[in-house]
């Protein structure tokens, strides 16, 4: 089969797109014919030997990629609830084995649910990866809901903006971070107040906050620090990019703060859930730009801008 293969870790502009064997299925997994494959930073983050490099070594060539939607060729057996033909979405565990960005993936039933009917392939493979984190966070962690005020940093990328949405849905007071460019996408999805942190520093605009959602860290402008200025007595603090800030956990207690990192598991029943919103048309999926498989190279260029609005994905077949 195709499939974008990393020989070595290194910079981006070196995976190569060439033939692998499909893979085999084991136990209850699933083969499914991948259309479309999404990105998530993780991808590159672990392709230039950060991330899960140490764990995917041993696989190189490795395959990137964990989010995908697709056709699936062969069932666990022949009673299971997901049989050939089906179209669905779902995570890869690409931590343990090779990833989406190929023609075939083996992905445990667990981890699938049914493609929402109202996108296409391209869309529905957007949404895995970033909607359940953005899930954890927000309804499982969280528990948004009325009379809660909710900061989510980076309200404009594909955690980000799915964020936003499940805390307004749930009732939530949502407060998010953008650039300039992105306010009125953020406040279309629900927002009710939007910071230009290029512009204002969110801690003198924002007060009295029960939980921040960051998808930053102190990678940039020590956006995890500062987050806690905002947050009320007792609140809670979510550190999404695991290694971002690495301390967050002393400076929270040291604050009379909670806090918790966020890690996200490959879970269909929820990813089923969300499907539902999104055909009910209370979920919006945004895709910046769909690249064919070809073009792998700039796809990852601009993910690692880190200025993507919702998702970019890689269309494989
Ligand atoms: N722990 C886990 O399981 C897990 C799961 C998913 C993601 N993550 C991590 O969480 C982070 C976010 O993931 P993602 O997929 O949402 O990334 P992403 O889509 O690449 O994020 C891009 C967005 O970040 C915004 N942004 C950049 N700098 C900002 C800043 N200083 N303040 C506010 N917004 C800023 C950009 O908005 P502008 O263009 O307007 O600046 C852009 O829309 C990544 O580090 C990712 O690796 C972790």
């Amino acid at each position: 089969m195709r499939a974008v293969l990393v020989r070595a870790f290194g910079p981006t502009d070196q995976v190569e797109i060439g033939e692998i064997e499909a893979p085999l299925k084991l136990g209850t997994e699933v083969i499914v014919d991948v259309h479309a494959a999404g990105m998530n930073p993780i991808d590159y983050k672990t392709t230039i030997g950060k991330g899960a490099a140490k764990a995917v070594e041993p696989l190189l060539p490795w395959i990137p990629g964990g989010d995908m939607a697709g056709v699936v060729a062969e069932a666990p057996y022949e009673a299971h609830d997901v049989q050939p033909g089906d179209a669905v979405f779902g995570l890869v565990d690409h931590w343990r084995t090779r990833g989406s960005f190929a023609e075939q993936a083996a992905v445990p039933s667990l981890a699938l649910a049914p493609k929402p009917e109202s996108l296409s392939f391209e869309e529905a493979a957007a949404v895995p990866c970033a909607a359940l984190t953005a899930w954890d966070a927000v309804v499982r962690i969280a528990k948004a809901r009325a009379g809660q005020r909710i900061l989510i940093h980076a309200g404009a990328g594909g955690v980000g903006h799915f964020a936003v949405q499940f805390a307004k849905y749930f009732g939530a007071h949502v407060a998010a971070t953008a650039s300039e460019r992105n306010i009125d996408f953020v406040r279309g999805l629900g927002a009710d107040e939007v910071v230009d942190y290029r512009k204002d520093r969110f801690e003198d605009v924002l007060q009295k906050v029960d939980v921040v959602v960051d998808l930053i860290g102190n990678v940039q402008d020590d956006t995890g620090s500062r987050s806690l200025d905002v947050l009320k007595h007792g609140g809670l603090y979510l550190n999404v990019p695991t290694g971002s800030w690495p301390d967050y956990a002393a400076a929270t207690a040291a604050r009379g703060l909670r806090a918790s990192s966020v890690k996200v598991e490959p879970d269909g029943a929820n990813l089923g859930i969300i499907g539902r919103l999104i055909d009910a048309g209370d979920v919006h999926v945004e895709v910046q730009q769909v690249y064919p498989l070809d073009r792998v190279h700039e796809a990852f260029e601009t993910l690692q801008g880190g200025h993507v609005r919702g998702k970019l994905v890689i269309s494989v077949r």
